[in-house]
């Protein structure tokens, strides 16, 4: 397969080799796309993505740090991407950060005005915050997807801010959607089911998640990362090229289920 031939992207979210922006990668170089990457600021953030890549067999990456709510290490990235490659093809959005104190199974209505902020900012805002960075760089067009989860749509218990982040992120889709199809951008995202990482270890009552998910799943059982890395290899590439605004559920089918 070779799908993603010729395209050249950015990967924002690899923390290890569970994160689901892990498997997207890995499912994008098997198609043959060229990618670059971000790690948080810090020697062992930095160390433990090139050591993720390297599982990879990603020897020598294109790496920069970034703090995604900080607008200068957005500047940096943006413009570090337009020097060395000009334009790029398409960019993957798959980070999220709560207070964990605030990610408590009954706790949802104690959240602070600061985490409430935090939240938004740095799991929903980000996604605009990088397409209007990405636009110039996407003279022919592009693909941008972004990570969701069903708490996002439905209450799960624990899930709190990050659910209320998540519909904000959706629908920030749809918006961005709307305005960059005029520039052949595509704005799509994925609402994966659960996965043992470790933006998903900080949620309150994830093991009964998992349990839950994969006993209701239509499937019966939890969805896999190479599953949401094949429907990231869809979303980027000319495959889905009429498809922009939607959010795609890789999640075993769970999200049809009402009781
Ligand atoms: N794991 C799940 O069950 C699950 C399910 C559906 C959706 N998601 C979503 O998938 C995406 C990736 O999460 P994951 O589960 O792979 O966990 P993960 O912990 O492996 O990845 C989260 C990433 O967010 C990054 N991040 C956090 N704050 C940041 C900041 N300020 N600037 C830049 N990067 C920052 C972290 O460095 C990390 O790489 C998130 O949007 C998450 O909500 C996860």
């Amino acid at each position: 397969m070779s799908s993603m031939q010729g395209k050249r992207g950015l990967v924002v979210g690899i923390a290890n080799d569970r994160s689901y922006a892990w498997y997207i990668t890995k499912q994008l170089l098997a198609n043959g796309a060229q990618c670059a990457f971000t790690n948080l600021p810090g020697e062992k953030m930095e160390r433990r993505v090139r050591s993720a890549l390297d599982d990879l067999n990603v020897k020598d990456p294109w790496l920069m740090p970034l703090d995604a709510s900080n607008d200068e290490d957005l500047d940096a990235l943006f413009d570090k991407v337009k020097s060395d490659f000009g334009t790029i093809d398409f960019i993957v959005h798959s980070i999220a950060f709560a207070d964990r104190e605030y990610l408590q199974i009954g706790k949802f209505h104690k959240t602070t005005r600061e985490a409430w902020t935090l939240a938004l900012d740095i799991s929903a805002y980000t996604l605009l915050a990088m397409a209007q960075r990405a636009v110039p760089l996407m003279t022919d067009g592009g693909s941008i997807i972004c990570m969701s989860y069903y708490g996002g749509e439905k209450v799960v218990p624990g899930y709190n801010v990050m659910g209320i982040a998540k519909a904000a992120l959706e629908h920030t889709t749809r918006y961005l959607a709307a305005e960059l199809g005029e520039h052949n951008i595509r704005v799509n995202a994925i609402s994966g089911g659960p996965l043992r990482t470790l933006a998903a270890m900080a949620v309150g009552g994830i093991s009964e998640m998992f349990e839950h998910h994969e006993k209701r799943a239509p499937l019966r059982r939890n969805v896999e990362g190479e599953e949401v890395g094949d429907t990231a290899v869809y979303l980027l590439s000319d495959a889905s090229r009429g498809v922009t605004g939607e959010v795609i559920h890789v999640d075993c089918g769970v999200h049809v289920i009402g009781v």
